[in-house]
């Protein structure tokens, strides 16, 4: 078992190796600019806990055999998006540490649905059921981010895009922070919704559609924008003249029953029940 191994490359890519990875691992070790190992399973070994500074990997002719490494070595930097030359740096305080410390398992409960649709209403319902249960939970909403972080951003498609992006890369903060992060925001698009699930380990990227018929979100109108966007004051309103996307294939769905919508509570009791079932409010 690997106690701690930093990072190797490969195809540009970072890879990295920490105390939770056991001993091996796909990847290419490099020493400053030289590769030190190619292969299809690398196995890596700490040798000298201290400083981290011999492994065991194999070389180019697949001959096994302990390499001592300088610790810039272990950091090789790459490329991401339009940032170069930037590192990851491993913390010795894990996602798993913290989540025994609070109890629970970090995941994103993503809430998408119309403008009008109870998404903000289920958000602080499922937050406060959480707390009561002494479960940590943090609302990022759509309307509450774009007074902040997100204000430069317009509702024309791909600033929608980058809000949905920005709002999934820092709901991936939070699962990794081992709080049950609540984004609820109306995401129209399927495509950028999927980016967000990748973001995430597999399962804890909670979808939940809230799908109520427009004509009820549109007699709501509690806050009378869907009259402007049918007065063709709001242009580009998702439902009026902007498509919203049905989930294909998301782990809840709420939806009226026989015409009546479920109370706040009630829809917060779905999400809570999914998330017990799921072993999310245990560690
Ligand atoms: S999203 O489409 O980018 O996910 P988000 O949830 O952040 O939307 O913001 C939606 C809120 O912005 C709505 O609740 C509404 O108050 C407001 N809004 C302003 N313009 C629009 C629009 N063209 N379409 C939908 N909502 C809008």
């Amino acid at each position: 078992m690997a106690e701690a191994l930093g990072a190797a490359a490969q195809g540009g890519r970072l890879w990295r190796y920490s105390s939770r990875c056991g001993g091996g691992g796909s990847g290419l070790f490099w020493r400053g600019d030289r590769r030190l190992a190619a292969g299809n399973k690398v196995e890596g070994r700490v040798i000298r806990s201290q400083g981290f500074r011999r492994i065991v990997a194999a070389d180019e002719s697949g001959v096994w055999k302990e390499v001592d490494l300088e610790d810039h070595d272990l950091r090789p930097v790459s490329t991401v998006g339009r940032s170069t030359n930037i590192a990851w740096h491993e913390c010795p305080v894990g996602r798993t540490d913290r989540e025994k410390l609070l109890g629970q398992k970090g995941c994103v409960i993503w809430i998408t649905g119309l403008s009008g649709s109870g998404k903000s209403t289920l958000a602080c319902a499922l937050s406060r059921s959480l707390f009561s249960r002494g479960r940590l939970s943090y609302v990022l909403d759509g309307d509450n981010v774009r007074h902040g972080l997100n204000k430069d951003l317009s509702f024309k498609p791909e600033d929608r895009a980058e809000n949905i992006r920005r709002i999934g890369e820092v709901a991936k903060f939070f699962a990794d922070a081992g709080i049950i992060c609540i984004a609820s925001l109306i995401s129209p698009y399927r495509k950028d919704r999927n980016a967000c699930r990748d973001l995430l380990p597999q399962d804890s990227f909670i979808e939940v559609f809230l799908d109520i018929p427009l004509e009820v979100c549109e007699a709501r109108d509690v806050k009378g924008l869907y009259k402007l966007a049918r007065a063709g004051k709001i242009k580009g309103f998702t439902g009026i003249d902007d498509p919203y996307e049905r989930p294909l294939n998301c782990e809840i769905l709420i939806e009226q029953e026989e015409g009546i919508c479920p109370t706040p509570d009630a829809m917060a009791d779905q999400v809570v029940l999914f998330l017990d079932r799921k072993g999310f409010l245990r560690v």
